[in-house]
């Protein structure tokens, strides 16, 4: 069965109708969503949502902040139709009109981008620095493809006859999918909607069912650009739902790409569907991502990003840092900085200024969280900090998911145990010492995920070593930068069991297009390429 976001999300429709909670109405409210009763949660052109009701549970209260009406099976085909529909239209506006259509998003995003930030620390749990800095992404991958949608340029090729010209061209590709995860609620949709539009495309977003607000809030914002440019909305559709919705899309014929963010296990199943019946497919998937760290590395830059990448996030990013790799020379003094960082952590509301540590964004994910330490301690691994989940916290936050972010010293590293090579989507990072930087590299590279690495070296023999051929196989490969945030400006994305695909910045756009190779004659003759002789003599 295909569900779009097993990693990170769970079905959140519940048969028990608990009170609203009144901390998202200001939050709301500044977004200009209506903090009662159900709100639609399909937008077509039209808002709409006759299907099942999803709760958006707060992960730091474990309150309901809102009940969304999800897109029933007709309510998808429709959307699906009008996209399609949209579509035609689309394809035919010049790309610097879309790119102006980008830069007036750009400027509704701005003007919200703090309210947006609070709804995406509400709904979702990261804090509010990191939620902000979500909708900074939309807005920065929106300023670039300002720019880029004059620049999606084609190639002339020389050919080999006389008289002939080749041109590659690119073309808008029809319906774009965008179905994503709870993690990056905004950013995400933001890298694949802003390159899908200018590519001249249009977009159908499948949100994570636990972040449903989020999608709401900034389809909302986009449909109001939309509309005032007299752009049919369904350029941009929403669809909200569960698994059943997911799979449809993913099935559907009319989708001519689909972009995924989640699990592998699912990325495998949405792949092998969408290949089924030759769609494309752009897959984002696990992140297992290691950092390491030479002898000759800055420890007081080292050390704090460790902690952002392993901490942050409360560890929910695809390229949080899970993985610690220290030279022997460096073990002791590095450790015992990290723990005092471990140490000074505090739980709090992600709301608030001063918190650095949020909830995780369900129940199911404290299990686990729990699951992953109690496997460490069964192999005999030493727990440094955290282990356990936070059980004596003080209302509202004892109703939340918070867990200690973990230190583990497994007894040692085999990339083959499901100690080091699966991904857990939590705070807890297993540290391994070596003594060569082959020997880490290999490690690093052990894994079946290759999303995000990150080396900590002052030696240019290192550098060198890391970015080439026998270095880092991730699609992310830093240099005394940590594992997690990375910019718009380079094409996102990993490869192995991480998916391959890339999304906003780069050459991510060529994956948005259909690339026609035109031969054009303007001779008078007709040959044939490679010299080939077809004449008939009769
Ligand atoms: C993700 O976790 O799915 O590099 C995306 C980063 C962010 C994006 C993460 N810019 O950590």
């Amino acid at each position: 069965m295909l569900a779009t976001h097993s990693r990170r999300t769970l079905v959140t429709t519940a048969p028990r109708r608990l009170a609203l909670s009144t901390r998202a109405a200001p939050v709301l409210n500044a977004l200009d969503i209506a903090s009662e009763n159900e709100l639609p949660g399909v937008y077509d052109g039209q808002w709409g949502g006759s299907g099942d009701v999803l709760e958006s549970v707060c992960p730091t209260t474990g309150e309901v902040l809102a009940r969304v009406r999800s897109a029933s099976p007709e309510e998808l085909h429709t959307a699906l139709e009008k996209s399609k529909e949209a579509y035609k239209f689309f394809r035919s506006v010049p790309a610097p009109r879309r790119g102006e259509i980008l830069r007036q998003i750009r400027e509704a995003l701005a003007a919200k981008r703090d309210e947006l930030g609070a709804l995406v620390s509400l709904e979702m749990g990261k804090i509010r620095t990191e939620g902000v800095g979500e909708v900074q992404e939309f807005i920065d991958i929106a300023d670039y493809v300002v720019g880029l949608s004059r620049m999606m340029n084609g190639r002339v090729v020389a050919s080999e006859r006389p008289g002939h010209s080749i041109l590659e061209v690119p073309n808008p590709l029809g319906l774009v999918a965008v179905l994503s995860a709870f993690n990056f609620p905004v950013a995400v949709y933001g890298w694949n909607l802003a390159l899908s539009l200018a590519a001249g495309n249009a977009t159908l977003w499948k949100p994570s069912e636990t972040t449903s607000l989020c999608s709401i809030a900034v389809t909302k914002i986009i449909s109001s650009v939309l509309e005032k440019n007299s752009i049919p909305g369904a350029v941009a559709s929403l669809v909200t739902g569960g698994k059943y919705v997911g799979q449809a899309i993913v099935e559907s014929r009319d989708v001519d790409m689909v972009s995924f963010t989640g699990s592998e296990h699912v990325g495998r199943i949405v792949g092998r569907t969408v290949q089924s019946r030759f769609g494309k497919v752009l897959l984002e998937l696990g992140g297992n991502n290691a950092s390491i760290v030479m002898p000759d590395a800055d420890l007081s830059l080292a050390v704090p990003a460790v902690f952002f990448g392993a901490v942050g996030t409360a560890g929910q990013r695809c390229t949080s840092s899970r993985r610690l790799y220290l030279h022997r020379a460096v073990v002791a003094e590095f450790l015992e900085r990290l723990q005092k960082l471990y140490a000074s952590v505090r739980p709090g509301d992600p709301l608030a200024a001063s918190t650095l540590l949020g909830p995780l964004h369900t129940r199911a994910a404290v299990g686990i969280y729990s699951d992953a330490v109690a496997r460490l301690r069964k192999a005999g691994a030493e727990i440094l900090a955290g282990g356990t989940q936070y059980v004596d916290l003080a209302s509202p936050l004892d109703g939340g998911n918070f867990v200690r972010p973990t230190i583990a010293v497994p007894k040692k590293v085999d990339v083959a145990d499901a100690i080091w090579r699966e991904e857990t989507f939590a705070p807890v990072l297993c540290v391994g010492v070596f003594d060569e930087l082959e020997e880490a590299i290999q490690w690093n590279n052990g894994v079946p995920q290759g999303l995000s690495s990150s080396l900590w070296t002052r030696d240019l023999r290192n550098v060198g070593k890391w970015i080439g051929p026998a270095g880092s196989d991730a699609g992310i490969v830093n240099v005394n930068v940590g594992t997690s945030g990375a910019e718009i400006g380079a094409a996102f994305g990993g490869n192995k069991s991480t998916g391959w695909g890339r999304e906003s910045g780069g050459d991510a756009w060529k994956q948005y297009v259909r690339w026609s190779a035109c031969t054009i004659n303007f001779s008078d003759e007709a040959p044939l390429a490679q010299g080939v002789q077809f004449s008939s003599t009769a």
